[in-house]
């Protein structure tokens, strides 16, 4: 294990009707509110009104909404808020959403408190020292933003999505009703539970040695999820098989599978690079990437995937030389995501190989982007071929 410091500063409040503790949470913090939410799902499910009411029995309360966050939500949406802020000197934010309202509440956050460009602290090149006070009411189980402090947010113009974290962007508190998730669609419910598993699958391939805990984690937040999400799927209103997805996708990014071993993450900066240039959703990108990431790396270090289907899908370890035992993983994997109705060919969402090289670009961040296997230029520009 590498050496590690971990904080996690964020207040989970879990269950049934558990925003009826929002009032409480908000007036440790402020009273002038800026309301962060999409396109208009939480005015359709009454979340909206269940909000406000409970908002409104705090006294001498201002709300300010910002409206239309967009899946993948765009630095020009994040700089209104920034403006609304400014304007109106809000001092908290709630952010009702999935990852995209969140993330973009965040930067929110941070960028009220900055001179320059919010787009500077997207994409490092400035720090945040300080943030907005920020609570969340989640309503869609899938990035873990919710407890963590990263942000992905899409420069439209530039055709650039990048991610940014930083301990300042932490939510206060992340309300979590697993009712809040019965309107989600089933193409997003699979493309939430695609993104846990992708994201346990980031820090289960590491480069570092000896982590049989985080390991062990990460496999019981997979087991759990091929043991119920074929459920849900069944009966998008159950509540127990909601609470479960919610809580594993919670757990599959709050960084604890992070503790002392330095994680790949290559695939998702490859689909962000891919969502950056066609806005797709998240999930479904990611279903398309990860065979084709695993297949790749397996080449030259079958042993670890192996070990994946081995414990995960029970694949007979005696029975096969490595390289047989990884590529029966990753057929494995995609049959299930195949099962459950997620894409399989970036050509399902009508891409072809026109704006291959500008993907490529998008997804390097340096020589080399990923630790388990670190890939080059010519590498992710194998691994998007195969998924055209
Ligand atoms: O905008 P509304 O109307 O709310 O509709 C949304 C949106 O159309 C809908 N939805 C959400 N909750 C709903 C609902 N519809 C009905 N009922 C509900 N209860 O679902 C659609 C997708 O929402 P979105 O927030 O975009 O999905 P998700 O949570 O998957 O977030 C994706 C974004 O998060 C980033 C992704 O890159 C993408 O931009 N990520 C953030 C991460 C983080 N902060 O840690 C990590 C992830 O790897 C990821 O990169
Ligand atoms: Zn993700």
């Amino acid at each position: 294990m590498d050496n590690f410091q971990y904080v996690n500063p964020t207040k989970l409040i879990f269950g049934k009707d558990q925003v009826k503790s929002l009032g409480q949470e908000v007036q440790n913090y402020g009273k002038r509110i800026l309301l962060v939410y999409g396109g208009g799902s939480i005015k359709k499910n009454g979340l909206h009104v269940q909000v406000t009411d409970e908002l409104n029995k705090l006294s001498d309360v201002e709300i300010v909404e910002l409206s239309g966050v967009e899946p993948n939500p765009r630095l020009s949406t994040v700089n209104k808020g920034i403006q609304l802020i400014k304007e109106n000197q809000l001092d908290f934010i709630l952010a009702i959403g999935g990852g995209s309202v969140i993330d973009c509440a965040k930067a929110i956050s941070v960028g009220a408190l900055y001179e320059g460009d919010a787009w500077d602290i997207v994409t490092g090149k400035a720090t945040p020292t300080s943030s907005i006070p920020l609570g969340t009411i989640l309503t869609m189980a899938a990035t873990g933003t919710e407890m963590n402090g990263n942000s992905v947010i899409t420069n439209w113009e530039e055709k650039d999505k990048r991610g940014f974290s930083s301990i300042y962007t932490y939510p206060t508190f992340s309300i979590l009703d697993p009712q809040n998730t019965y309107s989600v669609p089933k193409d997003q419910t699979v493309y939430g539970i695609v993104d846990l598993m992708s994201h346990v699958f980031e820090q289960y391939f590491h480069a570092s040695d000896n982590a049989p805990l985080q390991e062990r984690f990460g496999e019981s937040i997979l087991k759990t999820t091929l043991e119920v999400a074929p459920k849900l799927l069944e009966d998008l209103q159950n509540y127990e098989n909601r609470e479960v997805i919610m809580l594993n996708a919670t757990f599959a990014l709050n960084k604890v599978l992070t503790m002392g071993v330095q994680t790949d993450w290559a695939t998702h900066m490859i689909e962000h690079a891919v969502s950056a240039v066609h806005d797709i959703p998240h999930g479904g990108g990611l279903a398309i990437l990860f065979p084709h990431w695993m297949e790749f790396v397996a080449e030259t270090k079958p042993e670890k995937v192996a070990q994946l289907g081995i414990r995960i899908f029970e694949l007979d370890s005696t029975n096969g030389s490595m390289d047989q035992l990884a590529k029966e993983t990753i057929s494995k994997l995609s049959a299930f995501w195949t099962s459950l109705g997620a894409p399989t060919k970036l050509s399902d969402y009508d891409i072809d190989n026109k704006e291959l090289d500008l993907m490529v670009e998008r997804a390097m961040v340096g020589e080399t982007i990923g630790s388990y296997v670190p890939l080059t230029k010519e590498d992710v520009r194998i691994i998007l071929e195969r998924a055209l």
